[in-house]
């Protein structure tokens, strides 16, 4: 590999990583890039780094168009690991260049870190870089997605390096949006968006739709979007701010996503009739069992539809475990516009149809009630039942999607 160019010497100095199949428990069946950028100007600057495991290509890639040691300054715009875990093997090649990043960056970088030898510099919204030609503006982003994240603007390319914001995780031969569109297809890159949005993303719908606003206000020109992951968006930057303001704004589509799991079969018979209720509704359905299916697939799932429905038996008076792990990790992710009801098999007592309703009302999501139990194995008369409360759910999805058109 070598640097690529975005524009007028501002280069991609990245790192692709073809293998990563789990990213702190999100699968990533399409790997993953680190991307950070070097701009070549009267003072060299290189906006972020890479993973630890990545340093020795990025620091080739940056000398495929310039000495590392002729480095100036270096920006950092988020801690996480992915991102920042390479920037000792950098500074060691250029120990006197300048480190510019938030405060809490400088908190969290110096609980990695010896930080005593670098010259830091902290940056706020609003502050300047000049480095030549070329200036850069700094952007808070709080909780986009650490509270150390921000993004920065090249003000004479119109470029923002965006960070995550925008990103997907893809490992591709190609850099750019336009080139993956043709080679791969723009369907499997809005995708990965929804993909990222919602497993990374999801509980900071708010802090977006406000960053974006920010971004309107202070009258920023962006002919490019450099996320620190996937392509970069370099033909239609408007098209990925327009999604992000979409599902910010709580965008799904009227469908319903059935995610489930079973042990002898029976809730898993109950999805069947439930499916052809939904269906026959005009409603399009999704089925999904955990353990056969990844977390971040489902969860993906779930963010896509207006409506869930959430399949659990009873296992010892509670919720089946992978259902109870899905919930779980729901709630943490903070979702909203969204309705859901349950339903599943039971053999003595019962309990889990109404603890996945604890867990579903403790996320303040919309619910249709009382959901759907059925004794062991479901009978024909239950199939109707069954029917009858899948096509009563999609009803009630689709009053509540009206809400949002
Ligand atoms: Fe790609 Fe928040 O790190």
């Amino acid at each position: 590999m070598k640097a690529v160019e975005l524009k007028n010497g501002v280069y991609w100095v990245g790192a692709i990583d073809w293998a990563v199949r789990d990213f702190h428990g999100y699968v990533t069946p399409r790997g993953t890039t680190y991307n950070n950028y070097l701009i070549m100007d009267d003072e060299i600057t290189l906006l972020d780094t890479v993973k630890y495991d990545f340093a020795d290509i990025t620091i080739k890639n940056i000398r495929s168009v310039v000495e590392p040691s002729k480095i100036r300054h270096v920006v950092i715009n988020h801690i996480e690991n992915d991102h920042v875990t390479s920037i000792d093997k950098i500074m060691a090649l250029t120990p006197d260049a300048t480190i510019y990043i938030t405060e809490k960056g400088r908190k969290g970088l110096d609980r990695f870190f010896d930080i005593s030898k670098w010259n830091i510099k902290i940056v706020k919204t609003g502050d300047t870089l000049k480095i030549g030609k070329r200036t850069l503006l700094f952007i808070e982003t709080p909780m986009l997605h650490w509270p150390d994240s921000m993004m920065t603007y090249i003000k004479e390319e119109k470029i923002l390096i965006s960070q995550d914001g925008f990103g997907q995780h893809i490992a591709s031969a190609v850099r750019f949006d336009d080139e993956f569109a043709t080679c791969e297809s723009m369907s499997e890159l809005e995708d990965a968006i929804i993909d990222y949005y919602a497993n990374i993303l999801m509980p900071f719908g708010q802090i977006i739709k406000t960053k974006i606003a920010d971004l309107q206000k202070m009258g920023l020109e962006i002919e490019m979007i450099a996320p620190d992951h996937g392509i970069i968006w370099r033909s239609n930057p408007q098209k990925v701010l327009q999604m992000y303001m979409d599902m910010a704004g709580g965008k799904a589509n009227l469908s319903v996503s059935i995610i489930y799991d079973t042990m002898w079969h029976s809730t898993e018979q109950m999805t069947y009739p439930i499916m052809q209720g939904i269906k026959d509704e005009g409603v399009e359905c999704k089925v999904i069992r955990l353990r056969a299916t990844p977390m971040s697939v489902a969860i993906k799932e779930f963010w896509r539809s207006r409506g869930t429905l959430i399949g659990t038996p009873t296992l010892n008076n509670i919720m089946y475990p992978s259902v109870a792990e899905f919930l779980t990790h729901l709630r943490g992710l903070r979702p909203k516009n969204r309705i859901a009801a349950a339903f599943g098999s039971f053999g003595w007592g019962g309990g889990a149809v109404k603890e996945a309703y604890e867990e579903i009302k403790r996320m303040g999501l919309e619910t249709v009630e009382p959901g759907l139990q059925i004794l062991y194995r479901p009978s024909l008369e239950d199939e109707t039942t069954c029917y009858e409360f899948g096509k009563e759910f999609a009803k009630r999805v689709k009053e509540y999607h009206q809400k949002f058109q």
